[in-house]
Formats: C-alpha cells, structure tokens, sequence
C-alpha cells in the first residue's frame, strides 16, 4: 500500500494532520528529528527520526517505500528569532525544503503539500487577504516561506510537482479529543501564554501593544482551530489526487479577535481572570491580519467546524491543564 510521508508529523500541525490522514484511512511514515516534536505525539504511524538537513538521511526515508505524497510540516517557526538569527532561518528552511524536493523527485514522487503562512504577505494593503494579495513578507520567517513557495513553482514548471501551499493564519487549540496539543518552547503565541499567566506559570500575558488602529487598541488576528487545518490537509491531498493543479490556499476563518477580546473568551472560558501587563509593541507585528477563505471553501470544500474562539480556548485549556 502507497503511503504518505509527513515531514514534522511529530510537531503541532503535523500530529494533528497525521492523526486525521490515520482516521480516513491513510497509511503514514513520519520524518522528524524531534527538536520541537514529540515522540509520543506519532501515536498511530510509523516515525522515521531523521534530520532534514541530512540529505542521505531524506533519501533513505524514501527507499523502500511506496510514497504517494509528501507533507512537509517542518520548520523553524519564530518570526522574532527569524529576525535576530537570519541566517539559522534561511538555511534551515530553505536547505531542508530543497533536500526533501530533490528526495521526492528522485522517488518519482510529484504530490506535495507545504506549510506556508500569512507571513507571505508582509503588511495588509487591503483585508482580508485574498491568495492574490501581492507577497512582500517583511521577517526572515515569511521570506523562507515565500521562497519555498516560488520554488515550489519553478519544480512544477519543470518537473511537474503538484503542490497545494496552505497559507495558515493563527494556528491555535488542540485535539478536542485531549491526545495532541500545542508545547513550543519558548512559547510565544498568545493562546497558550494567556493560559500560563491564568494557571500562575508566569507571572502574567504581556499584551504587545495597545496603540493599534483597531477599535481597542490590540492587534487583531485570525484564530484557525488546529483540527480544522489538519482537515484542510486531507482536502487538498484528495483534491491532488482528483485533480493536480497547483494552488496556494489561506487557512483563516475570515473573523478576527483583538488581543483583548481573545483574554476575556479565556476569561469566560476558564471562569479566572488573566493577569495582564501592557507593553510596547512587538517587532514586526501589524495591527490586522484577517484571511479571505473563500478559496479554501471553493477550491478544498473545506469549512472550519472547530475555529470559533470558546472552542479554540476550551480545547487548549484542556490540553494545558493534563500538561
Ligand atoms: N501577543 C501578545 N502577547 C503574547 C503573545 C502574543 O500580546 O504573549 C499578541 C501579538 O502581539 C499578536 C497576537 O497576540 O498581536 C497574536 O500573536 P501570536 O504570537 O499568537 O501570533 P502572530 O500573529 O504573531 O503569528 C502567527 C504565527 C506566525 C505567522 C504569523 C503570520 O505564529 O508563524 O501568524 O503573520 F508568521
């Protein structure tokens, strides 16, 4: 039986996804090197533990196997450190991505899915974003991922690689059924940190910033259930399959929630109070950043059942309270 090969399956996104592709019937082997993945989150599937940047390594992956697709969940995911250590950023996730290419053109594989951000898009001209949206990502983070992307065209061109790049937004929840959840370390994303500083593991959430132009001052973003996005991901793996005609999707619900209206759903949500302290802005952050899904639901049939916030925090409070 063919199977599908998940780069960072170990990791958040990954591990939802790998669950998902296993509850519709797939057979999956995990590539991950375990720096921010978790051994005990490949429950249900085979894991190879190997290092991308090891380009025998990724090709050995390979032998033996009938793949029919690729996944690629792995990267370095911080926009702040992409900043401070650029040349970390550019040659990990650029070496890793062209090491997995050039595996999966030599196994004859021509199906793949990328993890791609809203951070291609650097500062909104207009909300929400829509996939022709012009790209000019500002962090070192989002240029890796626009490079891949661009890459990622010249192999169709010329080798005949179908690919569905998935523009996340604010990835955030975890697995409504308590087995997988969200652990980066350091944490910096703004659910998590709001169920620390509620649980008293710090002392409190930072709020970056009050002074944006929206109607209370915090940033606004677009929280998209992890399930949801894991969902998205069997889509466009069936709709390749179908029909291979390469895509760039966002993954948002097109309803965005400031900092402050995120903290009071968890407020509700966990019946305590968030304890807050205001800061400056942090680098790189823009006032909104909403996606259009209207392509996602035209092109994948896809709809976030997941993504409304009680939902996202609820999930996530459970995870981090069995944590
Ligand atoms: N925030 C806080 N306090 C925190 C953490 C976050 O106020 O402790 C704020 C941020 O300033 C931002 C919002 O909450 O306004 C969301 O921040 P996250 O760090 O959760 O997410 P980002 O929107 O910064 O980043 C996400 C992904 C990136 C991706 C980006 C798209 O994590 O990978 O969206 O631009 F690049």
């Amino acid at each position: 039986m063919s199977q599908i090969l998940v780069a960072g399956g170990a990791g958040y996104i990954g591990s939802h996804t790998v669950k998902e592709l296993r509850a519709q019937g797939y057979d999956v082997v995990v590539f991950d090197d375990l720096s921010s993945g978790r051994r005990d989150f490949v429950r249900d599937a085979e894991l190879v533990v190997g290092d991308l940047m090891d380009k025998e390594a990724v090709r050995a992956a390979f032998r033996g196997r009938d793949v029919a697709a690729v996944l690629h969940f792995a990267s370095l995911i911080q926009v702040g450190e992409s900043y401070l250590h650029p040349r970390r950023y550019y040659t990990r996730n650029l070496v890793s991505s062209l090491n997995l290419l050039d595996a999966l053109l030599e196994a004859g594989v021509r199906t793949m899915i990328f993890s791609s951000s809203a951070a291609v898009y650097g500062v909104p001209l207009r909300i929400p974003l829509t996939e022709d949206h012009p790209l000019d990502p500002f962090n070192p983070y989002g240029q890796t991922k626009f490079m891949v992307e661009r890459i990622l065209q010249d192999y169709d061109r010329a080798y005949g690689l179908k690919f569905v790049s998935l523009r996340y937004f604010n990835a955030s929840g975890a697995d409504p059924d308590g087995t997988l959840g969200e652990c980066h370390d350091p944490e910096t994303h703004l659910i998590p940190n709001i169920l620390r500083a509620v649980t008293g593991r710090t002392e409190a959430l930072d709020i970056f910033g009050e002074d944006f132009p929206t109607p209370d001052g915090t940033a606004v973003r677009d929280y998209i259930h992890v399930t949801d996005l894991a969902a998205a991901h069997v889509l466009a793996l069936k709709k390749l399959g179908e029909a291979p005609r390469s895509e760039f999707i966002n993954l948002g619900t097109n309803r965005g929630y400031s900092v402050r209206e995120v903290i009071a759903a968890a407020e509700r949500v966990t019946g305590r109070t968030v304890p807050v302290r205001v800061k400056p802005r942090r680098e790189g952050d823009v006032p909104v950043l909403l996606a259009s899904k209207d392509k996602a639901e035209r092109v994948l049939a896809w709809t976030p059942r997941y993504s409304d916030l009680e939902t996202i925090i609820g999930t996530a409070w459970a995870w981090q309270r069995k944590g």
